[in-house]
């Protein structure tokens, strides 16, 4: 389509903007290829908007602006279904002899023998979530309901706006007078991690499973709390239909159709003949399940000919031409035989329950995560408790809420992080600290840790840190592991015959990497601080340590007030500075590591009133720079005074441009800003 033409009188601009915001949507939500920068349609969405609120008139039911604009309800409205919603039988055989007894029965009941061809099935995803359904009158969305009883549900049509995927209008040129499709919200599991993270980040409820979630969001009677839980929408199913001239006359080709009117539809669907079509689909769809957005709980096999599914009809109220086969449920309930506390990478002391082994999800859990303190006091997990236990996805298992109304007498204490690990850390006893605000306890035992020393190896080894060539994931996991290096300096003590022995390492690459070794030792004091790896230290605030102490041993023993004085240093660093350098262990690594020539230059502490030459200039550094990287150039030109920028604006004194230089030298030759070389930089840093 062409863009809408920007001149175009309100109306006819709306609608055009409408149409195109719709077809983006449409792309971005259903076929998941975005067309346009998000920022594109950012501008397009806030024109629409701004002419609706020009021109109320204009604002029309089916505008992408109304997914989320309605006011909280007092309550839900009943709906009565024009044709009721039905459910469907439950396979309970979890083996392909479910699929042939499905088989079997639909072909006793059409009066098949042996010899007559096999029947056509179309088999689907069992979406896992809350079924809906919606009602299109001329292509226009008017109303979506919730299932309620099977007769009567609940109109929440402003909840079902806010699901992107949902179109406010279909894509036909003639649609249907009346159509109904029937499909399943659901949360994806991506949006439900994320929103519990951030749930748990603020020491809020999380949600249970990704159903209860689709659930709570449906029925949430504020239109703008439900946007904040985002939820996806399959179509799989129909009610009532009028004015439908080529209706398809399979399920199948339904579900096409479906697709090509702009209805989310999900790919994972197959037709063909007799049982082993549904065998195949159910094996494939077992395989697939953990690596599927979202969570399922088994497939549904339909016979495909819709004129079958009329004749097989009904039985009980719910149809004879289809059943769902499930596969092992992703809950299961089992007993806490102990909370054990673990040390993550970054020193993240997590709960994690032991349990008396339970087959969930596909795989016999015996470990199930606690997320952190407040969880399991929110939850109230004790030793002894039954509780549920999920695994969906690739996720780690999740112990979601205690059985209270099985709760033995003997049940262990309220969970105490602090008191239960006495206030050391379970692998090295370095003392445990949970800094106000933050939900997680930590050891902070840092470079001594067992179970940080491949993580604090890395980050030591890192560009920026001490820029080891060579030392990377593999080779760290192969030296802590084989119990070669226990602590940084062990690094400075390996050998070459220590190193060429180990696997796929040659006698080069140990040579190149006793080098780079050997290299890292000439270090700058904020590259050595900053390599620490101190909790909420980073590269800048190391710079800013190192130019007000000036040495290392005046930043081990300055106090909390000496370190908050320095500029933007404020008491979370400051005191996650005296913690670090409080550890014995921590200082005795600091001086094995210079006793190993670990070495940087420690002038005097800069006199911040002296004059650099550079001071009050910024640089911006684009392309290839001859002979020096961009980054060494940036410390230079910091040393120097200046101040090294990401953009070029006006405010720009130099923009230095090396080989295969873009956009920033052209934004420069429009500014009209200076554009120098290495050379000229040399010169400047030199002289001013
Ligand atoms: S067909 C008349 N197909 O499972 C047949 N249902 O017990 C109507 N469900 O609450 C249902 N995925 O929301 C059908 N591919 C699928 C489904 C599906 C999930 C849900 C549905 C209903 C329950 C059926």
């Amino acid at each position: 389509m062409a863009q809408p033409d920007p001149y175009a009188p309100p109306a006819e601009r709306a609608a055009a903007l409408r149409a195109e915001i719709a077809r983006l949507d449409h792309a971005y939500y259903v076929l998941d290829t975005p067309l346009v920068p998000d920022a594109d349609y950012d501008a397009l969405f806030r024109e629409l908007q701004a002419i609706e609120a020009a021109h109320p008139e204009l604002r029309t039911a089916d505008s992408p602006t109304q997914r989320v604009g309605g006011a909280p309800l007092p309550q839900f409205v009943p709906v009565r279904h024009a044709v009721p919603m039905l459910s469907i039988q439950t396979e309970t055989d979890t083996t392909p002899q479910g699929a042939s007894a499905f088989d079997q029965r639909v072909r006793n009941k059409l009066g098949l023998s042996a010899d007559d061809p096999p029947v056509l099935y179309n088999a689907e995803l069992k979406f896992d979530g809350l079924a809906i359904n919606l009602r299109y009158e001329h292509g226009v969305l008017v109303q979506a309901a919730t299932r309620g009883d099977g007769e009567t549900g609940e109109d929440v049509t402003q909840n079902v706006r806010t699901i992107r995927s949902v179109p406010l209008q279909l894509r036909a040129p003639k649609p249907p007078a009346v159509l109904e499709v029937r499909g399943e919200a659901l949360m994806q599991r991506a949006e439900f991690e994320r929103y519990n993270d951030r749930q748990r980040a603020k020491g809020l409820p999380t949600l249970v499973n990704p159903r209860n979630g689709a659930a709570g969001s449906i029925r949430q009677l504020d239109p703008a709390i439900a946007a904040q839980r985002p939820l996806a929408f399959y179509a799989y199913g129909w009610g009532e239909i009028q004015g439908w001239s080529d209706q398809p006359d399979t399920h199948h080709a339904m579900l096409d159709a479906f697709e090509a009117l702009g209805l989310p539809v999900a790919p994972q669907r197959a037709h063909g003949p007799g049982a082993q079509t549904l065998i195949r689909f159910h094996a494939d769809i077992a395989a697939a399940r953990d690596s599927l957005p979202f969570d399922i709980d088994g497939v549904v096999y339909k016979v495909d000919s819709l004129a079958l599914q009329r004749e097989l009809g009904f039985r009980n109220r719910e149809p004879v031409w289809a059943v769902a086969h499930k596969y092992p449920a992703q809950e299961r309930s089992t007993r806490v035989l102990a909370i054990d506390i673990q040390v993550g990478r970054t020193g993240k002391l997590t709960p994690v329950a032991k349990l008396e082994p339970v087959f969930v999800g596909g795989v016999t859990v015996t470990n199930a995560t606690l997320h952190n303190e407040d969880e399991v006091r929110r939850k109230d997990v004790r030793v002894g408790d039954m509780v549920v236990v999920r695994r969906a996805g690739d996720v780690i298992p999740e112990v979601v809420s205690v059985l209270l109304d099985q709760r033995p007498a003997d049940v262990g204490e309220p969970f105490d992080l602090y008191k239960q690990l006495g206030g050391h850390c379970p692998v090295c006893g370095s003392g445990i600290v949970r800094e106000e605000g933050e939900a997680d306890w930590r050891c902070t035992g840092g470079l001594f840790c067992a179970a940080q020393r491949k993580q604090a190896i890395l980050h030591y080894a890192s560009r920026r840190a001490m820029d080891i060539e060579g030392l990377g994931e593999k080779l760290v996991d192969q030296l802590v592991d084989g119990g070669i290096v226990h602590t940084l300096p062990d690094l400075y003590r390996l050998g070459l015959m220590k190193l060429a022995a180990l696997d796929r390492m040659a006698d080069k690459s140990a040579g190149n990497l006793l080098a780079a070794l050997e290299r890292s030792k000439a270090a700058t004091l904020p590259r050595f601080i900053y390599a620490l790896g101190i909790r909420h230290v980073g590269e800048a605030t190391a710079k800013e340590l190192a130019r007000h102490f000036g040495s290392l041993d005046g930043l081990m023993n300055a106090s909390l007030e000496q370190l908050q004085a320095v500029p933007d240093i404020g008491p979370i660093v400051a005191l996650s500075l005296r913690t670090f350098f409080d550890q014995p262990h921590n200082r005795e690594v600091v001086e094995q590591l210079r006793a190993c020539g670990v070495r940087w230059d420690e002038s005097a502490p800069a006199d911040a009133t002296a004059p650099k030459p550079l001071t009050g200039k910024t640089f911006v550094l684009t392309g290839t720079l001859p002979s020096i990287s961009r980054e060494d150039a940036k410390e230079r030109i910091e040393a120097a005074g200046g101040k090294v920028a990401g953009a070029v604006s006006k405010k720009t004194d130099y923009v230095v441009a090396g080989a295969e230089a873009g956009s920033k030298l052209a934004k420069a030759q429009e500014l009209g800003v200076a554009v120098i070389d290495e050379a000229a930089l040399m010169a400047l840093l030199a002289h001013g």
